[in-house]
């Protein structure tokens, strides 16, 4: 496993090319939009805006240049962009 650098939104965090990015997000206390969490619904869909993702299979529509944050993992640094701003958890603020 190794270590990567994921930003979002302008916002650098640590992650690894292990685990899906939208476990990464959480574990580092943001809050992206999610349902399913098994890439049916799009709810966690967002822009790579720079590095790469091996993307597993999913359902959800998603347009050129978008992930699914809950079937992506990470194949290197990379950049997302969620369409609304990404809350940092209240638990993650307290730390
Ligand atoms: S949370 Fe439903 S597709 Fe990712």
């Amino acid at each position: 496993m190794s270590r990567l650098t994921i930003t979002v939104n302008g916002q650098k965090v640590s992650g690894n090319n292990d685990e899906p990015l939208l476990v990464q997000l959480e574990r580092a206390g943001l809050q992206p939009e999610y349902q399913c969490r098994n890439g049916m619904c799009g709810a966690c869909r967002c822009k790579l805006t720079a590095g790469s993702v091996e993307q597993r299979e999913a359902m959800a529509f998603v347009a050129p240049g978008e992930i699914l944050a809950c079937r992506s993992i990470p194949t290197s640094d990379l950049s997302l962009e969620f369409d609304y701003q990404v809350q940092l958890s209240p638990s993650a603020v307290n730390e």
